[in-house]
């Protein structure tokens, strides 16, 4: 903003009687006028580039009607009321202060106006120390710069130890008073320093402070968690066989050629075998955990199958486990394939088991699963570990447009003798039935569900379904 520049009242400046003024009245108010004008337009300037004033703004005007007064009888109520207008209106301008103490030096030291201007600066200047500190106080905000203005200030090179220094030059009668002045000023000053202080901490704190509780908001939907839907899954599928006698084998997801494939007589020319189906290990890879036969590759299991060869090498017959997790095939990802899945996998042995136990274990399982109003069926298939070997499929009523169509939902069989010769169990004395089930499948069947990919996604509005 720009101001107006101020204009001493001429009334001010009538009452001198000076007679022996070199300039008439007119042309000497006019000299001040425009002195005055110069002066404030120079301070506004300075004020606007955020500059401080120096001497030289105004020291030659105000050194030029110095000399014209010097020595004289000076209107003094005028300059008293000139300055303090001024400082009223600029706060201690530092230029103002400049332009008079230079016209100080050029004045005798007995004149009336030196006398005048030199108990001015000193009256007035300390004074006006407060009035800055509260204008730039007032526009403070930062810790750093509350620091900075202090220091100006109050430190040890700041305004008030200038004036300090100049006690020493006073006559040794005025020093206590000044001396009591100095004092005044700096407790004023370090109040105001420290009032401000405590208003910036307290914004700063009431930053840091947590919103008031607004009561009239809606409260929050509650955001519960919940586990993944194939983990949901898998746990209903655990209290079904749970039900039925099973307990829960462990195996890791890197294993080897010989339990995935030659235990479960797979010979080595199956396309599972392939590169390009399974993924192998690098063969210097350092696997500590997990146990080799010989020295074949480690991979990464392509089903859960292995664990049963690692349970009955591990334990004596009879068991029923079921082992669950994840698995990997060389496959690219699509809406019903994905480079890894989760298959849930069960193996019974005993002396006396028939196809008959197979069949009712499962249609017991199935039957928990999807509903009683389901229809089962057993097509012949083919796999290494079992013979025979099935695949089961469903229809259920309840399954939408799929309902009429037989939907194939896992692979099982009879347990091939060859599996039993691998683990050292007599295959007379011992039989046993196997199944294997695609969670994922089930899911998507259960859930009704067109991508297997949501599963993978982490998908906050897809999974929030299953809470
Ligand atoms: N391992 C088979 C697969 O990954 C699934 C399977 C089928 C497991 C029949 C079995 C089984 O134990 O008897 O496709």
């Amino acid at each position: 903003m720009i101001r107006k520049p101020f204009v001493p009242s001429s009334c001010a400046l009538k009452k001198r009687s000076h007679s022996n003024s070199p300039l008439a009245m007119s042309d000497e108010q006019e000299r001040w006028k425009a002195l005055i004008r110069h002066m404030f337009a120079q301070a506004e300037r300075n004020r606007a580039n955020h500059t401080e004033g120096t001497a030289d703004d105004h020291g030659p005007e105000v050194g030029l009607l110095a000399s014209e007064y010097g020595g004289k009888a000076f209107p003094k109520e005028a300059l008293e009321q000139l300055l303090k207008q001024m400082l009223q209106r600029l706060g201690n301008s530092e230029g103002l202060q400049g332009s008079l103490s230079s016209v100080l030096s050029s004045l005798a030291p007995n004149s009336q106006l030196h006398q005048l201007i030199d108990s001015y600066l000193r009256e007035h200047s300390m004074e006006a120390l407060i009035i800055q500190a509260k204008a730039e106080l007032a526009s403070l905000q930062r810790r750093q710069d509350w620091e900075a203005s202090k220091a100006r200030f109050l430190g040890p090179n700041g305004s008030l130890r200038t004036f300090m220094k100049g006690l020493q030059q006073l006559p040794p009668d005025q020093r206590p008073a000044f001396g009591q002045k100095i004092n005044a000023i700096k407790i004023a000053l370090e109040s105001l320093f420290s009032d401000k202080l405590k208003a910036i901490e307290g914004d700063l704190l009431r930053q840091q402070l947590p919103l008031p509780v607004d009561i009239t908001l809606r409260p929050r939907t509650s955001a519960n968690g919940c586990l993944h839907p194939l983990t949901q899954l898998r746990h209903r599928i655990d209290d079904i066989f749970h039900r039925m006698g099973y307990t829960i084998a462990d195996g890791s997801e890197i294993e080897t050629e010989w339990f995935c494939f030659d235990a479960l007589n797979t010979p080595p020319n199956h396309p599972a075998r392939n590169e390009q189906d399974t993924f192998y290990l690098p063969p210097d890879i350092p696997v500590g955990n997990v146990s080799r036969r010989e020295k074949e590759r480690y991979l990464l299991r392509s089903h859960t199958s292995t664990v049963q060869i690692r349970t009955m090498l591990s334990e004596h017959p009879p068991l029923s486990i079921v082992s669950r997790g994840r698995v990997f095939r060389r496959d690219t990802p699509d809406a019903t394939h994905s480079a890894n899945f989760h298959q849930y996998e069960g193996l019974r042995v005993d002396r006396q088991i028939s196809f008959a136990d197979l069949k009712n274990t499962l249609f017991f399982f199935l039957k928990e699963l999807f509903g009683d109003t389901i229809r089962i069926r057993l097509r012949p298939s083919f796999f290494p570990f079992t013979e025979p070997s099935f695949e089961v499929d469903i229809q259920s009523p309840s399954m939408g447009k799929l309902s009429h169509q037989w939907i194939e939902v896992l692979g099982c069989g009879m347990v091939d003798p060859e599996v039993f010769r691998a683990v050292d169990y007599d295959p007379q004395a011992w039989n046993g039935f196997a199944f294997g089930i695609g969670l994922e499948r089930i899911a998507i069947f259960l859930y009704g569900l067109e991508d297997v990919r949501h599963f993978y996604r982490n998908d906050q509005r897809f999974l929030k379904q299953f809470a």
